[in-house]
């Protein structure tokens, strides 16, 4: 007799974090007999892993739960059972009122109990009862993972992610982070360098290390450079990045790895949020303009060809035509590759929320759309001023086009090139010839990086 395995399919939300959680999710419902589906008609587990950030990102998994409630139905006329669950943030801020919400969903859990997920679904299908795990957990997640599926080979791309930190101390004024991922943690450098040498062994030749204020990383006194140095050493990987950096942690040791790792990739994103000192300290960011304008000359002092990225909150309470214009002011100044703007969200339970000087949306509307029209116009600029370069590009994946393959130059630029499929993970020297929206196009030269 043959036993058809269980299906899940997998959806995610947010932030590279929410990428990474649901990747380790993938390994240990595969490590169950689970087989991933692309669509979550007739699965047996259709997980939302979500996100809390904004309002509209919350709201999205709502909408799909609607859709998921008919799934189910049909799912039970076929004879079988759907479970729903939602995981992430959305998961963490809410809790039991997802479930009052949306009758449909099974489990409930946080992006600090998802290593419970195949006792959480085993209490589910026993008792019936809907499931809610919400707490921050004592044991360590990651041991618990490890554990669960540490020895197996991952299914990962060129390039993953591995979040080394996680949670947030800062409390900005307007974000959740800190309520939803939890306090500052760092977790130990010798088990980050085993998750790395297991990804480097599966044909990853690229990490992004991860965390919500990466560089404050200090795992048993180590900080991130000396993390980073570590990493370095695995010869399967070529390739470093982190993401994301608070201003206020970019200490020297850091600024100088850029200039003498050749592995740590020339890309920062390092997010200022507004270019006012009077919303920065609104905002609780604990550091002014000066302050970031200084930490940019230090780190191009360290690495002239550093490409810089960045996040701005548009209409955050109180700002005025003055404070938007200094945002632009600064953004002129910096001169970014590439960067997020967004519009401010109130989210509840955050202290931006209660300010009653909440900027009308008109004019949250045409703020975002002249930052935006100018982060475009740095980032067509930066794209175009790489046009008759060599860059090393890291191959990652077949192009949409035949024959084309699509990878990564050192600044994180997608590059589109004609090759084999046998040059896939490697680092080859790529002349670039032309830019298109958001990618670059070149061809290979012959000589390996
Ligand atoms: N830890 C990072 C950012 C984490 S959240 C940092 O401190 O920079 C990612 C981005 O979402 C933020 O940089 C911010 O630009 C945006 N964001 C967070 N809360 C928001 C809110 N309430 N409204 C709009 N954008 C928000
Ligand atoms: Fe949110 Fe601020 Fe922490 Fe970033 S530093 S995660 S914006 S509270
Ligand atoms: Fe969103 Fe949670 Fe990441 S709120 S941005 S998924 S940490």
């Amino acid at each position: 007799m043959t036993v058809t395995p269980k299906s899940v399919y997998v959806k995610t939300y947010g932030c590279q974090m929410n990428v990474y959680d649901s990747e380790r999710m993938r390994d240990t419902l595969k490590a169950m007999g689970y087989v991933e589906t692309p669509v979550p008609d007739l699965a047996d587990l259709v997980i939302f892993n979500t996100c809390h950030i904004r309002e509209h990102a919350a709201e999205k998994v709502y909408s799909e739960l609607g859709r998921m409630k008919r799934l189910k139905k049909e799912k039970q006329e076929s004879g079988g059972e759907m479970l729903v669950a939602v995981a992430g943030c959305v998961a963490q801020a809410e809790g039991a009122e997802i479930i009052r919400r949306a009758k449909t969903v099974d489990l409930v859990f946080g992006p600090q109990t998802y290593h419970r997920l195949p006792d959480l679904i085993a209490r589910r299908l026993k008792t019936g009862d809907a499931i809610i795990e919400t707490e921050f957990p004592a044991e360590d997640k990651f041991e618990a993972l490890e554990q669960q599926n540490g020895h197996r080979v991952l299914n990962r791309n060129v390039s993953a992610f591995l979040t080394v930190q996680e949670g947030c101390d800062k409390f900005c004024s307007f974000c959740v982070v800190p309520y939803t991922r939890g306090a500052e943690f760092s977790r130990p450098p010798s088990q980050i360098e085993r998750e790395a040498r297991r990804l480097a062994d599966a044909g990853v030749r690229e990490i992004t290390l991860l965390g919500q204020n990466v560089n404050a990383y200090h795992g048993e006194g180590l900080s991130l450079a000396g993390l980073i140095a570590k990493l370095s050493h695995i010869s399967g990987i070529k390739r470093l990045r982190y993401t994301t950096s608070h201003p206020r942690d970019m200490d020297e040791a850091l600024i100088e790895a850029h200039a003498s790792n050749p592995k740590l990739m020339p890309f920062l994103h390092l997010p200022v949020q507004s270019g006012s000192d009077r919303i920065l300290k609104a905002m609780n960011r604990g550091h002014g303009i000066d302050y970031y304008l200084e930490t940019v000359s230090k780190v191009r002092g360290a690495r002239p060809d550093m490409a810089l990225s960045g996040d701005f909150i548009v209409g955050f309470p109180g700002e005025t035509d003055t404070d938007f214009e200094d945002t632009l002011t600064l953004i002129e100044a910096v001169g970014y590759a590439s960067a997020y703007c967004f519009k401010y969200s109130p989210r509840p339970g955050t202290p931006a929320a209660e300010d009653p000087d909440q900027v009308p949306d008109e004019i949250v509307a045409a703020r975002l759309a002249r930052i935006q029209t100018l982060i475009h116009a740095q980032q067509t600029a930066f794209n175009r001023s790489c046009v008759g370069r060599t860059l090393p590009v890291l191959l990652e994946k077949p192009g949409r086009e035949q024959s084309q393959l699509m990878g990564r130059s050192p600044y994180l630029q997608p590059v589109h090139a004609i090759g084999q499929k046998a040059q896939i993970g490697a680092v080859l020297e790529v002349r670039i010839d032309s830019v298109g929206t958001n990618s670059l196009s070149g061809h290979i030269e012959l000589v390996e990086a």
